[in-house]
């Protein structure tokens, strides 16, 4: 009922009657005032005059009914500890594929190698529960899709040179806009699911912690619709994913294009040790390919990318 109303506000800019919201919703105009109010309890602004309801302005939260398509697969938190633990809890008990847990904000988000993500109010943090019918060796070619589609929405809608560091980082001049951490669980060497998290700095400022990160609303200097950014991110994810489970090489040639890591000097560290070479190229199993100072190359399958150069 919520997109419903929102629908027809926006279908326009006037007042809007009750008695034409009661008709067009086919409730009494006593249930369309109790949405209403249940709307501006949720922050929207709305206006009640003797001739009827006007929306004056809409909060930037990624309430479900903002994605009338999708509305039964959206799962919005003001505050959760980490929406990995709550999308892992829900694609046990079954959670469809395509579900995604949203969260305001976390109070222990964590990112890839133990380390905290830190996820005040303004960041988009989210996860993606994902059921692809494919081996478990298979599953680095979620992580492809899914930081392309990333990386190729935020291009689209902010004109920003945003560019993929291996594995799955996005960002821009240098700085860590996005960060991306993947978790799965399997059967019989087949993958159950795949839960795909993801933390954003869109309105937020990441700097107080991280020093060489950034966030969409600093570098464009006026703050991002989250909600634009997750519908079309969601769009984009879903072209790219049936891409790389039929079609490998094509997702890779475009991951190739668009990442800031390939032809530089790096190191990546995991806890074991830390590899310094030349960044030569990607395989087909998702590994970086280095060449190493004595002319040897060797693949490295995960760890945290820094640029030498
Ligand atoms: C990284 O770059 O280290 C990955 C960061 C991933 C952060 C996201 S925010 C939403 C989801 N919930 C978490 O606790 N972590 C991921």
């Amino acid at each position: 009922m919520k997109s419903k109303i929102l629908g027809l506000f926006r279908s326009t800019q006037d007042i809007i009657s009750g008695e034409i919201l009661s008709t067009a919703l086919g409730i009494s105009r006593v249930s369309v005032w109790k949405h209403i109010q249940k709307l501006q309890e949720c922050g929207y602004e709305i206006e009640a005059t003797p001739r009827g309801y006007q929306l004056l302005s809409s909060p930037d939260t990624p309430f479900p009914w903002e994605f009338p398509q999708r509305e039964g697969l959206i799962h919005y938190f003001p505050e959760v500890s980490s929406t990995m633990d709550i999308a892992k809890e829900m694609a046990r008990k079954g959670a469809s594929h395509f579900s995604v847990v949203i969260a305001g904000r976390q109070t222990s988000g964590r990112g890839r190698l133990r380390r905290t993500w830190y996820s005040d109010d303004g960041g988009l943090y989210f996860t993606l529960i994902l059921r692809p019918n494919i081996p478990l060796q298979w599953c680095f070619r979620v992580n492809f899709a899914a930081s392309l589609a990333l990386c190729r929405t935020v291009r689209r809608l902010t004109g920003l040179n945003a560019a993929v560091k291996w594995p799955n980082d996005i960002l821009v001049d240098g700085k860590k806009l996005s960060g991306m951490l993947s978790e799965m669980e399997a059967e019989a060497e087949m993958v159950s699911f795949v839960t795909v998290g993801i933390g954003i700095n869109v309105n937020n400022d990441p700097t107080e912690y991280e020093p060489t990160a950034c966030s969409l609303r600093q570098l464009l200097g006026k703050p991002v619709s989250r909600k634009e950014i997750l519908a079309r991110f969601l769009d984009e994810l879903q072209t790219y994913l049936d891409e790389a489970e039929d079609n490998l090489e094509k997702t890779i040639a475009e991951w190739k294009e668009i990442t800031c890591t390939l032809g530089r000097r790096v190191s990546v560290m995991t806890p074991l040790e830390t590899s310094t070479g030349l960044a030569l190229d990607i395989d087909s199993t998702g590994a970086l390919i280095l060449e190493l100072p004595d002319g040897s190359h060797k693949k490295v399958l995960y760890g945290d990318c820094m640029t030498e150069d």
